[in-house]
Parts: C-alpha cells; structure tokens; sequence
C-alpha cells in the first residue's frame, strides 16, 4: 500500500500531479491537532506516504528529503501524462465531482428529529475545505485514467468520498467531546451547544448514516477497507491518551497515533476508490 500510494504521488498524471501538490500543501498539517508540533509535520507528511519504512527521528528525516529529491525525476507509466505546471490547482481538477457534496450528505442524514437533524447537520455547512473528499475523487480520477482511461468519477466512488466526510465528521464531533472543546472552523462545536450526552448520540448517528451508505456500496472489499478505518480513529484516538517514556519510543507512538488519527482516513479511502476500477 504505502510503496503504490508512493508511486501514485510521484506520478505525472494530471489527478496525481493533483494529488501530489494537494498533498504536499496539507501534508505538514495533517494530524498536527492543537497539541502535536508543526514542525514535524514534514516527517508526518512523510510517515502519511509511506509509513512501514520510517520508525526513528534521524531515519525519517533523510527519507523525508530523498523524497523531495527524487519527485521531479520520476516518471508514470500512463502513456498519457502532462507537465504538473497545467494542473497547479487539484481543487479545480475535483471540483465538479464535489458539486453538491453536502447537500448529498444532508440527504444520507435521514433523521425525522428536528435537534438530531440540526446536530448532525451543523458541521456541513460547506465551508470545509472538503479536503479529504477531494483527495479522495482525485485518487479516483487517476485510477480510472489508469485502468479504464476514463476520464469520469463513478458514482460509487463519489459515494466513498461521501462516506470519507462523515466518518471524519463524526469522529471530530465525539473528539470535542473528549477534548471538552468549546469551538471548531469558526464556530462553538456540537458538545458546547447541545451538550456532550447530545453530541455522542449526534457523532453516532452521523456514523451510523456513514454505515448505511458504505454498504449501500455492497462491495465487501471496500466495505472492509472503511471499516478499519474507523477502527484506527478509535485505536488512534485511544493511542493519544497514553506516551512513552523514551525518546524514541515516544516518537514512534507519536507517528502511530497520527497514522490511525489522520493518514488511516485518507490512505483507505483512497484504497477503497481504486477497487472500483476492477469492477466491470
Ligand atoms: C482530532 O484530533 C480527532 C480525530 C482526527 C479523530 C478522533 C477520533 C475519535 C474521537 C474516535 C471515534 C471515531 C469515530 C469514527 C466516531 P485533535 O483533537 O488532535 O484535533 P483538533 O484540534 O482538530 O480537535
Ligand atoms: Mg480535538
């Protein structure tokens, strides 16, 4: 997984080409939460590409700068490629297959409670980056290019960037909770105004609406690979509680925790995306 996730950013393909400078503008913020350091951010970015060949400080950082070295020289095997400066923006490249994202995700939310509706929709409002579903159809767009050479986003493919969102929705609404946060993007979190007895039940629903549409998919595979997502957040989220006593091992749990916490999410949608190019 991690070497194929490699090899898809070092591509020239226009969606990974996206995918590569969407990452590499993120990746230092991804997982970096209101406790861990910024400055680790690259080696996190790094860890979130390929996280079996890191598991030390010094390690990481050479790896880290290889891979900066080494993006410009690689080439893809697609026989269609362009040059990274036509794509700058992969907002752009994804942006019609995000259309309407959230009012589709209001639409899985089928709750006949008025509070558990407002709950569950206060978070999609759309003004999130929707960088996780944007990843996610990116990732898309580059495997049917590879596998069908189609240009176009299929519709259950959309359906797991959907999925993407909610899971990730749902686990920041019970993270407030945890955390006793009193604001998220702006604005006071779900725990805060609704309380935190609400809240669980609101993150609960929200993913348990993510459930119904993941097997609405009904393919097992994928519905495999988004399960062990959200077994990670909750590993991950368990692994934040606890610390090592050593340097090294400290740093280790560090990258662990954020592996479940942050890149799990994303890496396994990305995974689960690409099983739909072997569908006939
Ligand atoms: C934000 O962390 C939290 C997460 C990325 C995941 C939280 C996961 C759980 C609470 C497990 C439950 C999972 C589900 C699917 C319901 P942070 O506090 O470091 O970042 P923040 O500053 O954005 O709050
Ligand atoms: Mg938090």
């Amino acid at each position: 997984m991690a070497l194929w996730w490699r090899r898809c950013c070092f591509s020239r393909a226009p969606a990974f080409g996206s995918l590569r400078s969407l990452l590499e503008a993120e990746g230092p913020r991804l997982g970096s939460g209101s406790r861990a350091g910024r400055a680790v951010g690259g080696a996190e970015m790094h860890y979130f590409l390929g996280r079996s060949t890191v598991l030390s400080f010094p390690k990481i950082r050479s790896i880290f700068l290889r891979f900066h070295h080494t993006t410009t020289s690689r080439t893809c095997s697609c026989s269609k490629t362009v040059t990274d400066e036509k794509f700058k923006d992969p907002f752009k490249l994804g942006r019609k297959d995000l259309k309407n994202l959230y009012e589709d995700i209001k639409k899985e939310l089928l709750v006949s409670t008025a509070e558990l509706r407002e709950m569950c929709e206060y978070y999609f409002d759309g003004k999130g980056k929707a960088f996780r579903p944007m990843i996610v159809v990116l990732m898309a767009r580059a495997c049917n290019i590879h596998h069908n050479n189609s240009g176009e986003v299929q519709a259950s493919q959309r359906s797991v960037a959907i999925i993407a969102e909610m899971i990730h929705t749902a686990s920041l609404v019970h993270d407030d909770v945890i955390d006793d946060a009193n604001s998220r993007r702006g604005k006071m979190t779900v725990n805060q105004i609704w309380g935190e007895r609400k809240a669980v039940l609101a993150g609960d629903f929200i993913l348990s609406a993510a459930s119904v549409a993941l097997a609405r998919i009904g393919n097992t595979t994928i519905i495999s690979v988004l399960s062990q997502v959200i077994e990670d957040l909750v590993r991950g989220e368990f692994l934040q509680l606890g610390s090592k006593e050593n340097e090294n091992e400290r740093f280790a749990h560090y990258l662990e925790k954020t592996f479940k916490k942050t890149a799990s999410l994303i890496a396994n949608s990305c995974k689960a995306v690409c099983f739909h190019t072997r569908l006939p």
